[in-house]
Order: structure tokens, then C-alpha cells, then sequence
């Protein structure tokens, strides 16, 4: 085995848990990322190391090869971007990429009129509306709460995630279009996939076991 940790970028939030899980059941605790401040941890049996990132950064750590593989909702490799090889659908943190509002907004969706857009995913919403509606929409970029902003005003819809509906129905919204589905995917660093291919093929079949 080469003498190199590899690296593991998990991301924070939701699908931190079920990352977390996956090793679990791979002989690997990484209870002290998650129970500590402490940020990286060395599973020196196995020659591997895991951080928790921010999901937008989790692409951009492998991108640059800082991380070999990266485990990611598919709503950050299409909002970001990267220049990433997606190599397994895990299967979980499924959830769905959808425009949402207050019933009322459903008309201004086919009115063809210019529509007000808040969202984490200025990528994906712009190219929803110009590609798919081909209708005009002002993006205007949130980092979290987006459903606040049909709420007070900012916007006239929302485009993000949706997983048990828990957060729309909370605040009088409801899914008006769904763009796509989402579940969490590994991500591997183009070089790091020709220098460790050994190394990372294991790592993927040891997955797909576990995940049966
Ligand atoms: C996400 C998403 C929705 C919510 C959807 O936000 O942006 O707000 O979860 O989940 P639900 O359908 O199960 O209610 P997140 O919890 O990541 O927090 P944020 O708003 O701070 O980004």
C-alpha cells in the first residue's frame, strides 16, 4: 500500500450523519469530527484522513486535489460546477431540487412574465429559468432561511431543496415545479483518480458492499 493518506472531504450538515454512518460500517468512527472542534482525523490503519467541510467547499477540496474523494448532494456538483469525476450514487440523502412558493406564484410561472427567484443555487435556478422556461428571472443569491423570501417579499419564488416538505408546509409554501432529483454522490480528483486508482477503486467496491 502506497505510503499516502488519502484524503476524505465530508461534508457538513444533513449528509454528515449518513457519511458518517457509511464508515461506521466500514470499521471507521469518525465520532471526533463530530463531537469535537478537532477538524481532521487520521485513520492511520487504513492510510486515510477525514475533514467535514462546507458542502460548496467539499467540490472545491477536490477540485484542487487537497481532498481524493469528496461525498456530496448532487445539488453542489450542479450548482458548482467542478471539475470532478462523479463516480457512485450512495443512494441516500435523497431529497429534490424544486421552485417553490405560495400557491399564488403558481400563475407567474406561466404568465411569461420577468418572476423573482431566491435561492442557495443561483446556478441552478438561472439555468432552469433561461433553459428550461426560457422565461426572464432576476436571481438573488441566499445562504440559508430561503424560504423567507417569498414570506417578506424579497422574492416571488424560492428554488431549493425539498426533503420531508417540513419547511415549506411550516411557512404557508408548496413545491410549484420540480427541476430534479438529488442524492448524495463520491466525487474523486481527476488525477487522483489515475495516481490511486487501486486505492480508490477498493474504497468504491468496500461502499457498494456495504451499501448492498
Ligand atoms: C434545507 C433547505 C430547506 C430545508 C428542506 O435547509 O434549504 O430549507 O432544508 O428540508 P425539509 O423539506 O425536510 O423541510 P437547511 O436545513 O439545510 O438549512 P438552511 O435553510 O439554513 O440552509
Amino acid at each position: 500500500m502506497s505510503d499516502r493518506f488519502l484524503t476524505v472531504a465530508l461534508c457538513k450538515g444533513r449528509l454528515s450523519r449518513l457519511a458518517m454512518e457509511l464508515f461506521s460500517n466500514a470499521g471507521i468512527s469518525l465520532n471526533v469530527l463530530d463531537e469535537s472542534r478537532k477538524l481532521i482525523f487520521q485513520d492511520t490503519e487504513n492510510k486515510l484522513q477525514f475533514f467535514l467541510a462546507k458542502a460548496p467547499d467539499v467540490t472545491t477540496f477536490v477540485e484542487y486535489g487537497a481532498a481524493d474523494i469528496g461525498i456530496v448532494g448532487e445539488d453542489m456538483i450542479l450548482e458548482e460546477k467542478r471539475r470532478v469525476h462523479e463516480v457512485l450514487d450512495l443512494g441516500f440523502g435523497r431529497c429534490r431540487m424544486c421552485v417553490c412558493g405560495p400557491e399564488s406564484a403558481r400563475q407567474l410561472l406561466t404568465s411569461g412574465h420577468s418572476i423573482r427567484v431566491a435561492s442557495k443555487y443561483p446556478e441552478i435556478a438561472r439555468a432552469y429559468f433561461r433553459d428550461e422556461k426560457k422565461q426572464d428571472a432576476m436571481i438573488i443569491k441566499l445562504n440559508g432561511s430561503v424560504e423567507l423570501g417569498p414570506i417578506v417579499k424579497l422574492s416571488d419564488v424560492i428554488v431549493d431543496i425539498v426533503e420531508t416538505g417540513g419547511t415549506l408546509k411550516e411557512n404557508g409554501l408548496t413545491v410549484l415545479e420540480e427541476i430534479c432529483k438529488i442524492s448524495a454522490r463520491v466525487i474523486v480528483n481527476p488525477v487522483s483518480m489515475q495516481m490511486e486508482s487501486d486505492r480508490i477503486r477498493q474504497i468504491l467496491k468496500r461502499i457498494r458492499e456495504i451499501l448492498g
